[in-house]
Formats: structure tokens, sequence, C-alpha cells
């Protein structure tokens, strides 16, 4: 039996009905902050995503899929969706009616990470990107619009965590602090972070080495050298937050793993998933636009893991498959043939419907009626038919009446859907 890859899976009927619910609580969230939803190829040019995420991080150095595409050259399949998004905003000239624009986008993201619990190579990200504000205002809503999303899917034991990663007039500054810090700690670290901490020290912060980890315990913090406009920026977000009932902590020590970000950079972090603990990660990114080829414009986003989310979810509430409002038990082949019909005219004006076509028996109809979850159960045969009526049984109260068949659809289609 050929089995699925490590690292992927199957998201089967009795889980995707929590992954519907989240969907449908994000589409309608993030639209009534003014988003739209956007759809974008899996496949990009592998440099779309070595340039914007960074050719340091892990993701770039190790866990792209990357492959030869002819004529094209290399090619990725995408590991996030904000290179995309800034790609698309600038290929297609968005920012010329408008600069403002505020999308959202849902889909599989791969990584060829060590597979554990809460960790896939492919997995899912619900993602949401504004561009052309520069404001604190902004940043603090787009985490509120966040926390609003867990709220409404009741996910509980999860907490914002923010820092600010400056911008490029005080970044130096602090990585040169950190330079320091490193150099002095060079026999603490593993084999990358000595190679990081020359060409990109604030990825050292990010390494989950515990050596590292233990070395950069008494590392500077980057909210010491931020400039005044950065640090502004950030005391406005967090006075908002606050004004706005969204709970966080600062952690000076949050830089993300992905490189774009500059000031506002934020996870939501769980206490249910063991060590993977980030279902969201997002932040500012003010210089990719120009970065990628676009003008100068602001931008800001953020990814949910929606395997994560779901997991949480779904230890949190029950959520369960919604059964059919009809079933149609025919007793006879003449009963099959109006039930084939009442079946396609009743799911086409809306109402869910189910039948079998295998002759059962009345009795083995009620079963596979109860397993299916169905609300109530219309049923007939040869006799029904010549009497022009059927009986219908609601499945809870366990009532039943009988029925017309003449208009029987439009009666049905009226009362289900
Ligand atoms: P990220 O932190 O790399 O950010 O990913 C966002 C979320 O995706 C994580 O918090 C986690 O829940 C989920 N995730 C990441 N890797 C895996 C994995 N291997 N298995 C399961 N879940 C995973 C980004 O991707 C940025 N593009 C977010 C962003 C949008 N920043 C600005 N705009």
């Amino acid at each position: 039996m050929i089995q699925l890859i490590k690292g992927f899976k199957d998201v089967l009927p009795g889980e995707i009905e929590v992954w519907q619910t989240i969907e449908r609580a994000a589409k309608e969230t993030f639209e009534n902050f003014g988003f739209q939803e956007i759809r974008l190829p899996i496949v990009e040019k592998s440099e779309l995503f070595s340039r914007s995420i960074g050719d340091t991080t892990d993701i770039v150095e190790k866990e792209m899929y990357t492959f030869e595409d002819g004529k094209r050259g290399h090619v990725t399949l995408r590991p996030e969706a904000t290179a995309s998004v800034v790609r698309s905003y600038i290929q297609h000239k968005m920012y010329a009616k408008d600069p403002i624009r505020k999308f959202y986008t849902i889909g599989p993201m791969f990584r060829r990470e060590r597979p554990q619990k809460g960790r896939y190579r492919q997995f899912y990200q619900i993602d949401a990107e504004v561009f052309g504000i520069d404001s604190p205002y902004l940043d603090a809503q787009i985490i509120f619009m966040l926390a609003t999303l867990l709220e409404t899917l009741k996910a509980r034991d999860v907490k914002a965590h923010i820092n600010s990663l400056g911008c490029p007039c005080c970044r130096p500054s602090f990585q040169k602090a950190l330079k320091e810090l490193l150099d002095a700690k060079k026999e603490h670290l593993c084999e990358n972070c000595l190679r990081r901490s020359e060409k990109n020290p604030l990825r050292v912060l990010d390494c989950k080495v515990p050596a590292c980890r233990e070395a950069v315990q008494g590392a500077p913090s980057i909210l010491d050298h931020l400039c005044d406009d950065c640090s502004d920026h950030f005391e406005t977000v967090k006075r908002v937050l606050t004004e706005n009932g969204v709970e966080y902590a600062v952690d000076k020590h949050l830089v993300r793993g992905l490189d774009y970000y500059t000031r506002t950079a934020f996870e939501v972090l769980t206490t249910s998933l063991g060590a993977q603990n980030a279902v969201a990660g997002g932040g500012r990114y003010d210089g990719l636009v120009k970065a990628l080829g676009g003008p100068e414009v602001p931008a800001i986003g953020f990814a949910i893991g929606f395997d994560r989310l779901a997991e949480i979810v779904a230890m949190q509430q029950s959520i369960e498959a919604k059964g059919p409002a009809l079933y149609i038990a025919p007793l006879g082949e003449r009963a099959i043939e109006a039930a084939a019909h009442w079946m396609m005219q009743l799911a086409a004006k809306g109402v869910s419907c189910e039948t079998d076509f295998g002759g059962r028996s009345l009795k083995s109809h009620m079963k596979r009626a109860d397993k299916l979850n169905a609300t109530h159960v219309l049923m007939l045969g040869d006799d029904e038919l010549d009497k022009g009526m059927a009986t219908l049984r609601n499945m809870a109260t366990k009532e039943q009446g009988d029925l017309p068949l003449d208009g029987l659809v439009e009666t049905l289609a009226e009362r289900f859907k």
C-alpha cells in the first residue's frame, strides 16, 4: 500500500469541520476589517523567496523545496505567502490607483523541516497583508483583528508577544552591540550561528540550539537602541492595544525567522501545543516592496498556522459534521427512480439531501440515515406512490406524518432551505 509522505497529512471529514469553521470565521472577520481575498500560485521563482525571506534564514538555507524547471531556472514551492503577495502587488501595479490595499489568502505552504507534532512539511496558513499605511494604529489594529478571530473561535491559552525590530536607522547600532556579545561568546555558539553572527547577527537570537540560547541570554535589548521614531511607534502600538483590551507581553528577544521585518514584530503563542507553540506570527515590513522592485510602500501582515489553530480549536470545542436535512428512503424500484429525481431537484434548490439506490430494507435505510445524522427521513414505497403520499419522519422528535407527493419538491424546499 502506498502511504503518504512523512510530514504531509490528509485532513479528513471529522477534522475538516473545524477547518471549515475556522476558514469561515477568518473570512468574515477579515472582510469586516476591509480585507479582500486573493489567490496566488504555489510555485514561484526561487529568487523571490531568497531575496525577501533572506539568504541566511533557516527557511532559505535548508527548508525550501526547490527544483529546476527548464528555461525558467530554479523554482520553489512557496514556504510562505508574504513574498508572493508583495510580488503580485508590484506586478499588477496595485499601488497605482490606491497604495492602500488589504489582502488575505489561505493555502498550503511547504518547508522541509524535521516533521513532528504541529510541524509539517506541507502546512496551511491564513495570511493577511496590508500595504500603504505606516501608522502604528494599523499595527495595533492588525493584532486586534487577529485577537478578535482567536476569540471568535474560542481559542484559549493564546497570548500575543510583541517586540520592535527597529528600522535601518537604528538597527545597525543594536547589531553592533549584539555582535560584540556574540564575539565574546564565540566558543558557545553552534557552527551555523558562528557563520551567521558575521553576516546577520540577529539570526542568532532565533537559534533553537540550547547552548546558543543560553549564550544569548544576556544579549542587549533592541528596545534600548530604537531611534525616537521607532520608539514612539512602539509606544503607540502598545498603548492602543491596551486601550482596546488586547493582552500582550513584550518580548525583547523576539526576532522572527524571516529577515524582512522592521519595527513591530509579533507572535501569538499558546501553552497547549507543546514545543510548536507559535500559532501565528507577523510584523511590519516597510522595506520589502521597494527591495523587490516596487515603490516605497510600507506594509504589515501576519500568518496563522492553520493546522496548529485547528488543533487548539478541536481541543477546546467539538464541531460536528452537519448531517443532511433530508434522507429519502425509497422501497422498491419505482420509489428509487422517484427518489433519484427528488434528490437532484431538492439539492439543486439548496436542500442538503441523501438517498440510496441499492434497494435496502426500511430498517437498513433508517440505520444509514441515523449514521449520516439526517434530521428528517422521507419514506416511500410502491403503495405510497400509488396513494400519492409519502411519510416524513423527524429523527429527533420521532414524530412522523403524511406528505402529498404533489408539489413535494416545493414543499420540502420551502421547509428545509
Ligand atoms: P512564520 O512565523 O514563518 O511567518 O509562519 C507563520 C505561522 O505558520 C507560524 O506561527 C506557525 O503557526 C505556522 N507554521 C510555520 N511553519 C510551520 C510548519 N512547518 N508546520 C506547521 N505550521 C507552521 C510567516 O510565514 C510570515 N510570512 C508571516 C507574515 C505575514 N509576516 C508578515 N506577513
